[in-house]
């Protein structure tokens, strides 16, 4: 019997209607699979400017993805991109959209001061029910979530790049995230179409955590020349499996990001030896060589 009231309290909670802020690298991804599936988004960003941007991306985005899966049926193709841009809308103002949003999803930029400040702004104005959620890779959930009041209703939802490809959600739970939140969240992914794992709150959840040692080992392999970058790389894939080696991953990831979550690891467990600083990689960030997106990393990019 209390499974059965369990899954209905659930199914009445179902999200249906979402709130993204930041409509950046992350937050355009997550909008635009939650639209390709059929819930309404409104993506909340600092200026129009930006959110124009954001925009033009998800339909171009869709518009290549259209034209491979619809590739006989062209009009259906353009109806499916159209129908799913009718269901996203903009705003620079969360106090007036989150009214009736049944989940806030925060994409925006990493760093814990800025993130308190947009959930402090709309914990009093968004209504009960809505689940707030970040998308934080390396800061607290529980951190993050201090300055709400709702913290029954606040998880982390943890998304990879590029949103629209990668399968993989993690959900995270704090220690007060309720059972209900968490259940909504789980079948929400599903809905999605990702397959969530869940996590507890701890530093890099389960990809990160086991994923950015492997990054700064290799690099550290690098820096007492034991192999090459090249060699590094093809030892992975052809012997352990890996599509890509985890140096070329370095690279697509980009430094300033790896660089920046071993930095806060370490100030935060400076007795992990895991977690201690790499100079080849604050020297490449420096540099502003930071992997494919600038042109050059450990390896060049550039024609
Ligand atoms: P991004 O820099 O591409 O996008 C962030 C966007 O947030 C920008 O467009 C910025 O204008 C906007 N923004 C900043 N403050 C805002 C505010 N107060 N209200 C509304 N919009 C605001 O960053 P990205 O890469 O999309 O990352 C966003 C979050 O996702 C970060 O917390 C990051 O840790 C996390 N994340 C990033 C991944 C990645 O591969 N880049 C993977 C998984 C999570």
């Amino acid at each position: 019997v209390i499974s059965r009231n369990f899954s209905t309290s659930v199914a009445r909670a179902a999200i249906k209607n979402i709130t993204v802020v930041g409509g950046g690298l992350m937050g355009s991804g997550i909008a635009q699979v939650s639209a390709q599936t059929g819930h309404n988004v409104t993506i909340v960003e600092l200026n129009q400017d930006v959110l124009d941007k954001t925009h033009k991306s998800i339909q171009q985005n869709l518009q290549r993805f259209a034209k491979k899966a619809y590739k006989e049926k062209p009009q259906e193709g353009e109806n499916f991109v159209s129908e799913t841009l009718s269901r996203i809308s903009t705003s620079t103002k969360i106090v007036d959209v989150v009214q009736d949003s049944d989940l806030v999803l925060e994409a925006i930029v990493e760093n814990l001061s800025v993130k308190h400040k947009l959930f402090k702004s709309i914990d009093d104005v968004a209504p009960a029910k809505t689940i707030f959620a970040s998308n934080t890779s390396s800061l607290s959930i529980t951190e993050i979530a201090a300055v709400c009041k709702r913290k029954d209703k606040f998880a982390g939802l943890h998304f990879f790049n590029p949103v629209p490809v990668m399968k993989l959600l993690e959900v995270i739970r704090t220690p007060q995230t309720s059972d209900e939140t968490y259940e909504t969240l789980m079948a929400w992914a599903k809905t999605i179409g990702k397959t969530a794992i869940t996590c507890k709150d701890t530093p890099g959840f389960v990809v990160n955590r086991l994923l950015v040692p492997l990054l700064a080992e290799s690099v550290r392999m690098l820096e007492r020349g034991d192999a090459s970058a090249r060699d590094i790389d093809i030892a992975m894939k052809l012997g352990a499996g890996h599509p890509m080696g985890p140096i070329e991953l370095a690279d697509y990831v980009g430094h300033d990001t790896t660089n920046s979550i071993i930095n806060g690891w370490h100030e935060k467990f400076p007795e992990n030896p895991l977690f201690n600083p790499l100079p080849t990689l604050q020297k490449l960030v420096d540099e502003k060589k930071l992997g494919v997106k600038t042109g050059e990393g450990f390896y060049n990019y550039k024609k």
